[in-house]
């Protein structure tokens, strides 16, 4: 005879407990031992539908959170051993068997002695048997089954990552995510609405919006402007039960910051910057600043500078300062006060970035004003190296040239001139100190020094210390004032029967002045051995090219 344990069903608080199985499923469970469950009208309704997908016999189910003034009935185990008057008894173990959970051992009620926590264990695995109430001799084999504790929504839903911060570019358009929260419930998520999630925003509105399922959070107002207001603190609440009162709810919040985009245009300071940059303000050296401001941050708010009208002699430029994004007015060629005193310039600031589609690159313009402020200036000579010529053994104060320099200053000054005497240690020239007239001091000789290379200074008479220096190449020319010479001297031997036309020396020249190659030299005998008929100098053919060389031949 098999044992049949059959599960009578409660629930708690629950109306009535209701015997779900009939004599067919009885049948169906078939077996030694069989026990079922269900929890209440709604969870027999849930059973019945479980049943489709196949039938789960062998478990019961209790509420978690129970805290009555009585132990609660977990269910009741029976056997068709049980009839009248047969002594038998109801055995349980494992899980939590005589602790969490207690027998009848007469009637198989089983009670649940504890309040039981499904987030901390959701089930408990056990075992039962009918034993001969004297002999405790088992009647039947163990059976197990499973004894599931049900959820209740005991736990609110809970941001675990939260606070959160995000970003979104001003200026995004209505429903652009900015960024999704998650906040989770511990209660069963496939039992009830105990876990099933709402989201909805508390604080934030009317610039964001949440979706109430995704929990993301989007744009949801047109035209948010960064330079108006950078930071939103948005809230988030998380509501269980499906937003339904009743639910428990969590909240997070969310710091959104917005982005820059390049939605501001450079806009100079002023519109109208003056300067006055004295006319030797060096080359490169700054004349004066001008700055575009720009609501925007970072690379948006950097500007490029031109020049775009009133320089046409490219005198100036505008660089941009790296540091302080303002542009630089540098000099690109030295003014001279004499020629021009005012510049107007135009200049523009351009966005360096540009935004697509914005409409940019940005920019704005302004006028710069320059006043070129005189200043004393030193004398300028005509020429930087004058090159002169004078010829060697030229009589003391030949006039050799002239340097000549004025004062560039307005008022202009006289100027004198003097030679450096370091550069004239012989003190071969002289100047005249008002007209810059060279003339010769001293004799030259080219072969000596060819080269005089001398300074000059010019000064102004009104201020000493204003002065400037011009070289002046002085060549000394050439003539010819020097005899040629024999390059040997020459011993010949001649013997007795020496025949005419036999050569007896070939004698050369050589001539200091120039050129030093090629001069032409005419040879002869001397008087006295021109009445000498037996000998005789002959040019020597072909030998032109070599210093000139003649023959001396027997006549
Ligand atoms: C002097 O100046 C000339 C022309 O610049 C140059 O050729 C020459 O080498 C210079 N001579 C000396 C001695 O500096
Ligand atoms: C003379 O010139 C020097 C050099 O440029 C300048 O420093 C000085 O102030 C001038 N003196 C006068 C009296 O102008
Ligand atoms: C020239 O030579 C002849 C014959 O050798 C000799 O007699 C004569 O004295 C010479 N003349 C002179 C001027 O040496």
């Amino acid at each position: 005879m098999s044992l049949l344990l059959l599960l009578w069903i409660t629930c708690v608080p629950c109306v009535s407990t209701t015997p779900v199985l009939g004599p067919s499923e009885r049948t169906q469970t078939g077996g030694s031992a069989a026990a079922a469950v269900a929890s209440g009208l709604g969870e027999g309704q849930r059973l019945l539908s479980r049943a489709k997908r196949g039938w789960v016999w062998n478990q019961m189910f209790v509420l978690e959170e129970f805290s009555g003034p009585d132990p609660i009935l977990v269910g009741r185990l029976h056997t068709d051993l049980d009839v009248g008057g047969r002594n038998i008894k109801y055995v349980l173990a494992g899980e939590g068997a005589g602790t969490i959970f207690a027998i009848n051992e007469l009637t198989g009620d089983i009670h649940a002695m504890k309040r039981l926590d499904r987030e901390e264990k959701a089930e408990y695995t056990l075992t039962a048997q009918v034993v001969n109430a004297d002999t405790d001799e088992p009647l039947e084999p163990p059976s197990e089954f499973i004894i599931k504790v049900q959820d209740i929504n005991d736990n609110p839903p809970q941001f675990i990552e939260g606070p959160y911060r995000a970003s979104v570019p001003e200026m995004s358009a209505v429903g652009t995510p900015v960024t999704r929260v998650t906040a989770t419930d511990a209660d069963d998520p496939v039992y009830g609405n105990s876990a099933k999630l709402i989201y909805s925003i508390l604080e934030g509105q009317p610039y964001f919006s949440v979706d109430p399922n995704s929990a993301t959070i989007k744009i949801a107002l047109h035209g948010m402007d960064r330079e108006m207001r950078e930071e939103y603190l948005v809230v988030i609440q998380a509501k269980d039960m499906g937003g339904h009162s009743g639910g428990l709810s969590g909240t997070t919040t969310v710091t959104v910051t917005l982005t820059d985009i390049n939605d501001n245009p450079p806009k100079f300071s002023k519109s109208l910057y003056e300067f006055t940059i004295p006319e030797d303000l060096p080359i490169g050296k700054m004349g004066g600043k001008v700055k575009a401001n720009d609501r925007d941050i970072g690379d948006n708010a950097k500007s490029t500078y031109n020049i775009i009208e009133g320089d046409d002699q490219g005198m100036f430029e505008i660089i941009t300062d790296s540091q302080t994004q303002e542009g630089i007015l540098r000099l690109k060629k030295p003014l001279d006060y004499e020629t021009r005193r005012a510049y107007t310039l135009k200049v523009e600031a351009t966005n360096v970035r540009s935004e697509p589609g914005s409409g940019g690159p940005f920019r704005d313009t302004a006028t710069v004003k320059i006043v070129v402020d005189d200043s004393d200036e030193p004398p300028i000579f005509s020429k930087p190296v004058y090159s002169l010529e004078v010829n060697e053994n030229a009589p003391i104060n030949t006039v050799i040239g002239m340097v000549a320099a004025r004062d560039p200053d307005s008022t202009g000054s006289q100027v004198r001139y003097f030679i450096d005497r370091h550069t004239d240690m012989e003190r071969q020239f002289n100047i005249n100190a008002d007209d810059g007239k060279i003339t010769l001091a001293k004799p030259l000789d080219r072969e000596t020094d060819m080269w005089h290379n001398i300074t000059v200074t010019a000064m102004e008479v009104r201020n000493h210390s204003q002065i400037s220096r011009a070289i002046v190449a002085i060549r000394v020319m050439d003539i010819n004032d020097n005899a040629p010479e024999f390059a040997n001297e020459y011993e010949a031997f001649l013997c007795e029967n020496g025949k005419p036309g036999q050569v007896i020396q070939t004698v050369s020249a050589v001539d200091k002045d120039d050129p030093v190659q090629g001069h032409s030299f005419n040879y002869r005998l001397v008087p006295e051995m021109l009445n000498n008929p037996n000998f005789t100098i002959k040019k020597n053919p072909g030998e032109r090219e070599r210093g000139n060389q003649q023959k001396l031949v027997i006549q």
